[in-house]
């Protein structure tokens, strides 16, 4: 299905490339506007963002498996991301990477990589968040959550799935699903100049 913005994130784009000399400079920007605008960053939404950007569907392609924080189709509605960069893997006081890691596997049944069968959580581990004095780092969608202890965590946790109205042992022996981050088949239209 072919996307188009709506007219206020079509207003919105407008002020972004007129911000920039050249449209291949908004690209990260238009990125956040087609996630913002259509909840994911899908095959359609980066054709719309080359067209917009005038580049290449590959060239949106690599920036959006480059930088891990893009939202794809095959994430789960609430997306855990666990730094596993060195600070937090080796941690602190108020606990490391894998205890982080050991509450999501407890709770929800998943391990990195992994999104529940109804798509409603998924876990990734991640490069450094930017937040390294203040370990284990933790991304839930947008917000970011620092010194994530057990405690932290569980807590973070059981509000979602109460949130989603579902008692907390809702995963317990249930499959999850690999989440397939395979490069999808994205159209690419080249055209050869003449010489
Ligand atoms: S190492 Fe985890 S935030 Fe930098």
């Amino acid at each position: 299905m072919k996307r188009t913005f709506s007219p206020q994130a079509q207003a919105e784009l407008s002020e972004i490339l007129a911000d920039f000399p050249n449209k291949k400079s908004a690209l990260l920007m238009v990125l956040r506007l087609a996630e913002r605008e259509f909840g994911s960053v899908d095959n359609e939404a980066m054709e719309l963002v080359a067209a917009s950007c005038e580049v290449s569907v590959a060239h949106v392609l690599g920036m959006v498996t480059f930088y891990t924080h893009f939202k794809r189709p095959f994430h789960g509605k609430h997306r855990f991301m666990v730094c596993a960069t060195l600070m937090c893997s080796i941690g602190g006081p108020q606990g490391k990477t894998d205890d982080a890691l050991a509450v999501l596997k407890e709770k929800l049944n998943l391990e990195p990589g992994e999104r529940t069968d109804d798509a409603l959580f998924s876990v990734e581990k991640v490069e450094c968040l930017a937040d390294c004095n203040r370990p284990p780092v933790v991304q839930k969608d947008n917000a970011h959550h620092v010194h994530m202890n057990r405690e932290q965590m569980t807590r973070l946790v059981e509000d979602l799935l109460k949130q989603e109205g579902l008692p907390s042992s809702h995963y317990a022996g249930k499959s999850p699903v690999r989440m397939d981050p395979t490069i999808p088949f994205v159209s690419v239209k080249q055209s050869i100049p003449a010489k």
